[in-house]
């Protein structure tokens, strides 16, 4: 086991350790550090990357939107590309916002970011939040699934879409979770090898219901509060930390 800390750790090392949390057949994983960067988990490894990002809440107006959309899919879809296995999914959860002027249409924003890095959308649903607390409408909440490029899903019948109350959050999240039914179905219809992913773990609905289809599951958080509201929900234990590879971090 690596340590976090210690005489032969340099400093820049030491921002970007991970603590891990564990499940005891080691088949649930938790790290709880900034997703930026996924040093822990090995290139071409992850099955389904299924994941709902922080909501876009900084700023108004259209460049504010086109930069968080250019910071999800630069910023993090390329620790995305390279964990994921070449025939594997990306799922993103996108909720779209009125900016007090006009609707953003974040998921065309987030699509066509993605586009340009080198992924291709292959299924497009969404769920919508019925009795919901904001002014404009029922809140719309995109479901995203990509591909790289070349990598083309065949076709099926199934409609995502639902119609849902949002869920009841755990009680010490500030964050919405994505339905369990939503979660369930995407993750039946992806690939049903090697973990799922999620980068932005929250209280960690995607990895309860990973746990209960019997997949394994990685994912990542950077609260610690949060990681700790995961890690007791899943029950998942304390086991150390994960450093970055220093001949790639060297690179
Ligand atoms: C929309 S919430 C996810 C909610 C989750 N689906 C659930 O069921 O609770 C987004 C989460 O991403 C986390 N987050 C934000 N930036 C992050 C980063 N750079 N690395 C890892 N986690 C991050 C936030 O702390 C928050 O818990």
């Amino acid at each position: 086991m690596l340590a976090a800390t210690g005489p032969n750790v340099a400093p820049g090392e030491r921002r970007l350790a991970m603590t891990r949390y564990e499940s005891r057949d080691g088949r649930l994983r938790l790290f709880r550090g900034d997703s930026h960067r996924l040093h822990p988990i090995t290139s071409g490894s992850v099955g389904v990357i299924l994941t709902s990002p922080p909501y876009w809440v900084r700023g108004r107006g259209r460049p504010s939107a086109e930069r968080y959309a250019h910071d999800l899919a630069v910023g993090f879809g390329r620790e995305w590309k390279r964990v994921l296995a070449p025939d594997g999914d990306l799922w993103l959860v996108i909720g779209d916002r009125h900016d007090g002027a006009e609707w953003v249409g974040m998921d065309a924003l987030v699509i066509g970011w993605l586009r340009r890095t080198g992924w291709r959308l292959q299924s497009r649903g969404f769920w919508a939040q019925t009795r919901s607390r904001e002014r404009w409408d029922n809140r719309v909440n995109y479901l995203l699934r990509f591909r790289k490029v070349g990598q083309v899903v065949r076709p099926r019948g199934t409609t995502l879409c639902w119609m849902l109350p949002l869920p009841r959050s755990h009680p010490d999240s500030i964050w919405d979770a994505i339905p369990e039914p939503v979660v369930q179905t995407v993750l039946e219809g992806s690939k049903k090898r090697g973990p799922v992913l999620d980068p932005f773990a929250g209280s960690g609905t995607v990895g309860r219901v990973a746990a209960s289809l019997g997949r394994e599951w990685v994912g990542v958080e950077r609260d610690p509060r949060m990681a700790l509201v995961t890690a007791r929900r899943l029950q998942l234990r304390r086991v150390g930390a994960s450093l970055p590879d220093r001949r790639r971090a060297a690179r």
